[in-house]
C-alpha cells in the first residue's frame, strides 16, 4: 500500500497572505486525517513564508498520523527538529528566491554529503528517522545510502513537467531505475513534487514505493470542489438575514 502524506503548506500560504486566523493548518490537517491521509507534511522555510513555528508546535500536538517536517539541513532547523520531534524529517535544499523546492539535494558534492551526514546523525541522535529529497539519479541514491538516510524521496518534478509521450516515458524510466537502486540499497522509497490528478498514475509503476507527498494539486482541487458549498453557505447567511 502506498501511503499518502498531504502537504498543507498552501493552507498557510492563503492564511498568511491576509494575516487572518483562517484557514487554519491544524484544522486542514485534521480534515486530511479524517479523509484517510496517512501523514501530514509541512515545510518550515527559513523565511517562514507559509508554515510558521507556531504551526509546527501545534501540529506536533494535534497530528495523529505521521508528521513529516521538511526542512533545510541548517543548524536552526536541526535545533527545531530536535525540540519538536516530528515523526520524520525530510531534508530538502532551499533557496530563498524559489517559488517551491526546485530540485533534489546536491548530494553529489563531497561538502554537501558531509554536512548531510552530520545532519542525519544529529536527527538520528534525537530519535528522528530521515528522508532525503533527491533527484532520480543512481549516484544520488547510492550517496543517500552512504549518508545513512532511512529513506529517499525521489523528486518527480521533471516527470511531471515532461510532455506526455516519449519525454514523460523517459522521466518515468529514470524514476524506475532510481527506485530499483533504492531497493537494492535498502532505502525506504518515497516520491513527490508536482504530482497531480493526471500524472500520479505513473507512480504506481515504481517498485517498492511506500509514500507519496502531494500538496499543491490537492489543495488546489479542494478550493474548486469546495467553492460551490462555500458560495451557498454565504448566500444562506444573506437570505436568513433578509427573512428576519
Ligand atoms: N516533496 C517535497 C520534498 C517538497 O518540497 C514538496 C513541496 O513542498 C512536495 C513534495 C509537494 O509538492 P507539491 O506541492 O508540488 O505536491
Amino acid at each position: 500500500m502506498i501511503r499518502l502524506h498531504v502537504n498543507i503548506d498552501h493552507i498557510a500560504t492563503i492564511r498568511n497572505q491576509r494575516g487572518t486566523r483562517y484557514p487554519e493548518p491544524v484544522v486542514a490537517a485534521g480534515l486530511c486525517e479524517l479523509a484517510g491521509a496517512h501523514g501530514i507534511t509541512i515545510h518550515l522555510r527559513e523565511d517562514r513564508r507559509h508554515i510558521t513555528d507556531r504551526d509546527v508546535d501545534l501540529l506536533r500536538q494535534t497530528v495523529q498520523t505521521t508528521l513529516n517536517l521538511e526542512m533545510a539541513a541548517t543548524s536552526e532547523m536541526l535545533a527545531i527538529a530536535a525540540r519538536v520531534k516530528p515523526d520524520m524529517v525530510t531534508l530538502v535544499p532551499e533557496k530563498r528566491e524559489e517559488k517551491t523546492t526546485e530540485g533534489g539535494l546536491a548530494i553529489g558534492t563531497p561538502q554537501v554529503r558531509r554536512s548531510l551526514k552530520a545532519a542525519v546523525k544529529k536527527l538520528h541522535g534525537a530519535g528522528i528517522p530521515v528522508s532525503l529529497f533527491i533527484d532520480p539519479e543512481l549516484a544520488d541514491v547510492r550517496a543517500a545510502e552512504t549518508i545513512e538516510a532511512d529513506q529517499v524521496e525521489l523528486h518527480t518534478g521533471d516527470y511531471c513537467n515532461a510532455l506526455p509521450g516519449p519525454p514523460r516515458d523517459r522521466e518515468l524510466a529514470r524514476l524506475l531505475a532510481a527506485a530499483e537502486e533504492a531497493d537494492a540499497c535498502g532505502l525506504i522509497l518515497a516520491a513527490g513534487h508536482g504530482l497531480d490528478y493526471t500524472n500520479v498514475q505513473g507512480m504506481l509503476h515504481l517498485p517498492g514505493l511506500k509514500e507519496l507527498n502531494i500538496g499543491h494539486a490537492i489543495i488546489s482541487r479542494a478550493v474548486l470542489t469546495g467553492l460551490d458549498e462555500a458560495v451557498r453557505e454565504m448566500l444562506g447567511l444573506l437570505w436568513d438575514f433578509e427573512e428576519e
